[in-house]
């Protein structure tokens, strides 16, 4: 046994045995900024019964997603949270399987295809807000979402959106809400007791499954009278080397997954971009006389982009201070060091976009909204591991070019005709869920530009 091997992180003591996991469900992302403050780059949390150990350097978010990525899975919390709704889609899966499916469905994210993509994306940004009226109210984050939902299923789907995809929505609030609840509660029932929450949760499964099976349907009716390439048409064409076809367990997993994962994200970045633009006028102003001198007012398109500078950093900054996946774990499937410390088989570490991206040591003043500060070279300044909106490694997001993309789109085209402000008295606060949500939504005042 190495010297290494007796130590173990600093982490808070003497605390009640669900002493940590009562101040995290009241306020997990304060909790977890103190935490990181208060103990230093590699801590050990107590939560509940178990132990996991919390990441706040760099390096070790590195050495993690990176480096040693091959002695981790994706955590035991990640399959508890989202495994029953995502099943073994991209997201959970591991393995050889994993391989397989991510090679499957990389070619619908090549470059070259998302960029195919941009014009379905105007199309429906432009739908979308020609209702859109000087002076109204409106929520910005249950507008991202319906926006977000429309362009996933027309790009990556090659269908239209069934009427009742409103309350996808509503359905996935209650399903991240119930889920989490559940793995923060130290009283766990079964979920087949049928109490009204379990009941409501399998109601809500049931709804955004009919919704993806439907969705499968009529993309083979349609796909049999005409070649179609989208991302379904390469899961539903895909063969194992023996010549079967994936399951229809498996077919429905990984349309869930790309289906919540292909909207979701996006429609909170989105929605806090306006929100932050609204509460930074002189960030906004700059935007705008970027969009105006280069676009003129027509819709922007990817070639546009190298001369949008400015968009691109908002976007950077949107995502460093409320990144929509805030949190990463993994647990090893082999023994580890990380930071002078060694971790058997079964360890659960934790990284935290939410703090790394508010860390004083990497980013000057870190809680302000301030786009100029990736003009600046920040980018290649900043270390491996200390901005990882989308993650590292290989389990790194398939979706960051098509989100970026259709961010790019969708607030060089609105941001042009519109701007908004916060409907005053209108509480904003970022519920950490599965992904970063605003619990009351983003309720803003609609201004044309003239
Ligand atoms: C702003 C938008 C987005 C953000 C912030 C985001 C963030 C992330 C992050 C952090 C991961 C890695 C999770 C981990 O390491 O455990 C991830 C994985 C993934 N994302 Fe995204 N994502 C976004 C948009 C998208 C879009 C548009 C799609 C699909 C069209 C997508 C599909 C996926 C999938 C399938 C994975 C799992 C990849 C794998 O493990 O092979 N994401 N995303």
């Amino acid at each position: 046994m190495t010297a290494s091997t007796k130590r173990m992180p600093p982490g808070p003591k003497g605390l009640p045995l669900f002493g940590l996991a009562l101040t995290i469900r009241k306020d997990a992302l304060g909790t977890l900024r103190r935490v990181a403050r208060e103990y230093g780059d590699i801590v050990r949390l107590p939560v509940m019964l178990q132990e996991r150990i919390f990441l706040n350097h760099p390096d070790f978010i590195e050495q993690v997603l990176v480096i040693q990525q091959s002695k981790f899975h994706k955590s035991d919390l990640t399959k508890i949270i989202v495994g029953p709704l995502l099943g073994q889609g991209l997201l959970v899966s591991e393995g050889e399987f994993w391989r397989r499916q991510r090679r499957l469905a990389q070619p619908a994210f090549h470059r070259s295809r998302i960029q195919e993509y941009g014009a379905t994306m105007i199309e429906s940004v432009e739908r979308h807000i020609r209702d859109w009226r000087d002076s109204e109210r409106r929520d910005l984050a249950s507008e991202m979402m319906a926006l977000t939902l429309d362009v996933a299923v027309r790009t990556l789907f090659g269908t239209s959106l069934p009427a009742e995809a409103q309350q996808v929505g509503q359905s996935m609030t209650f399903l991240m809400r119930y889920q989490l609840g559940r793995q923060r509660s130290p009283v766990r029932l079964p979920e087949s007791w049928p109490t009204p929450r379990n009941r409501r949760a399998t109601r809500e499964r049931e709804f955004l499954d009919s919704l993806v099976y439907r969705m499968i349907d009529e993309h083979r009716s349609q796909a049999a009278e005409n070649h179609r390439s989208d991302l379904l048409s390469l899961l539903l064409g895909a063969m194992d080397e023996d010549g079967s076809q994936m399951t229809p367990q498996q077919l429905r997993d990984e349309t869930m997954t790309l289906f919540i994962a292909g909207h979701e994200t996006t429609a909170q970045m989105l929605a806090w971009t306006w929100y932050l633009l609204g509460e930074n006028s002189t960030a906004e102003t700059r935007l705008h006389e970027e969009l105006d001198g280069v676009l003129g007012g027509r819709a922007p398109e990817a070639s546009d982009f190298p001369r949008l500078p400015y968009l691109r950093a908002v976007m950077n900054e949107v995502l460093r201070l409320y990144p929509p996946a805030y949190i990463t774990a993994r647990t090893s499937i082999a023994p580890c060091s990380i930071g002078g410390y060694d971790f058997p088989a079964g360890s659960t570490m934790l990284m935290s976009q939410w703090v790394m991206h508010r860390d004083a040591r990497f980013y000057e003043d870190p809680d302000t909204f301030r786009p100029e500060r990736w003009l600046e070279e920040l980018e290649d300044r900043l270390p491996a591991g200390a901005y990882f909106p989308f993650g590292d490694g290989p389990r790194r997001c398939i979706g960051q070019g098509f989100a970026l993309l259709e961010a790019a789109l969708v607030i060089g085209t609105i941001a042009q005709r519109f701007q908004f402000r916060l409907v005053p008295g209108h509480p904003v606060v970022p519920e950490p869920l599965i992904t970063l949500r605003p619990r009351n939504g983003i309720q803003m005042t609609l201004h044309a530009r003239s």
